[in-house]
């Protein structure tokens, strides 16, 4: 369904993302990880267009994605939507017009400057809301939620767009560990009960062990590990994170300090 052909992005004279390679058959739920740096980001921001390879191809279905362009492109970045750690919301909007907002490259510019969303749309985000729970903080403005319930705001603006992959780039790593669980959870359901593919940059591999059907190590932009959780030994986590001497195999707590940018707690690599 989906295959990654030799994909570099460069910047200036770094490989971002440096000639990578894989397939993904159905609606997995693949976790990717790798320290800060490791090109995770810049992949995922491919894979939506949000920023152009350098070389290489994406095949959905057998079309170069990275190949479309004007509307087309835009109609693939709603095939694939987007979860971010900073949910991305509009604070001051209320809940359900966020998660109307899903749907915005569909409608013109008229309908958009008078808010008129179609009563179809508005009971599909009210459902989808219902769905995950938080059906009763649609009228509340999104910055009055806490942390896990804007991500999962978040979750129902993409799902409003009924995409066939969700891409999310380290979805709970401004959340605490309760809220972290929420929203996993929320976004494994979708992968198995809806049957979409999910791709998460996970910033611990204890989330990705229990998460994911299939996991990627990325490296200085290069995959040095894809297989199932269980292949995930120490040896391999040392491989993909490095050892360095914020490296702690004994670490098993799943809480990322305040104080730390979420990037940075890959340091504790979180051996469970
Ligand atoms: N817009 C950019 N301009 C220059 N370098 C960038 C840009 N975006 C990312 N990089 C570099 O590409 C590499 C990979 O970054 P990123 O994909 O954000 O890694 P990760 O998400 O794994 O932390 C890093 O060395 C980063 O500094
Ligand atoms: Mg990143």
């Amino acid at each position: 369904m989906l295959e990654v052909k030799n994909v570099t992005r460069m910047f200036g004279q770094k490989a971002a993302v440096d000639n990578i390679s894989f397939a993904i058959d159905g609606p997995a739920f693949v976790g990717i990880i790798g320290r800060s740096g490791a090109g995770k980001s810049t992949f995922l921001r491919m894979m939506n267009r949000l920023t152009d390879a350098s070389s290489g191809s994406i095949l959905v279905e057998g079309r170069d994605v990275l190949a479309l362009k004007g509307a087309e492109a835009r109609a693939w970045q709603s095939q694939c939507a987007m979860i971010f750690q900073q949910f991305n919301l509009v604070p001051r909007m209320d809940v359900a017009s966020n998660v109307l907002h899903g749907i915005l490259n569909r409608r013109s510019t008229l309908q958009t400057m008078f808010n008129l969303w179609s009563e179809a749309d508005i009971l599909k985000a009210l459902e989808i809301l219902g769905r995950l729970g938080i059906a009763e903080q649609a009228p509340k403005r999104a910055e009055a939620l806490s942390g896990g319930q804007q991500q999962r705001v978040a979750i129902a603006r993409a799902l409003m767009q009924d995409p066939k992959i969700i891409l999310a780039d380290e979805p709970i790593a401004s959340l605490d560990p309760m809220n972290a669980q929420v929203v996993m959870d929320t976004l494994k359901r979708i992968n198995v009960e809806d049957g979409r593919m999910v791709i998460a940059n996970l910033h611990t591999l204890d989330t990705a062990r229990r998460y994911c059907d299939r996991v990627i190590g990325m490296r200085d932009g290069r995959i040095v590990f894809d297989g199932t959780p269980d292949q995930l030994s120490t040896g391999v986590a040392r491989d993909i994170y490095g050892a360095d001497e914020s490296f702690n195999e004994s670490a098993t707590s799943t809480a990322i300090p305040a104080d730390r940018r979420p990037d940075e707690a890959y340091a504790g690599a979180m051996l469970a």
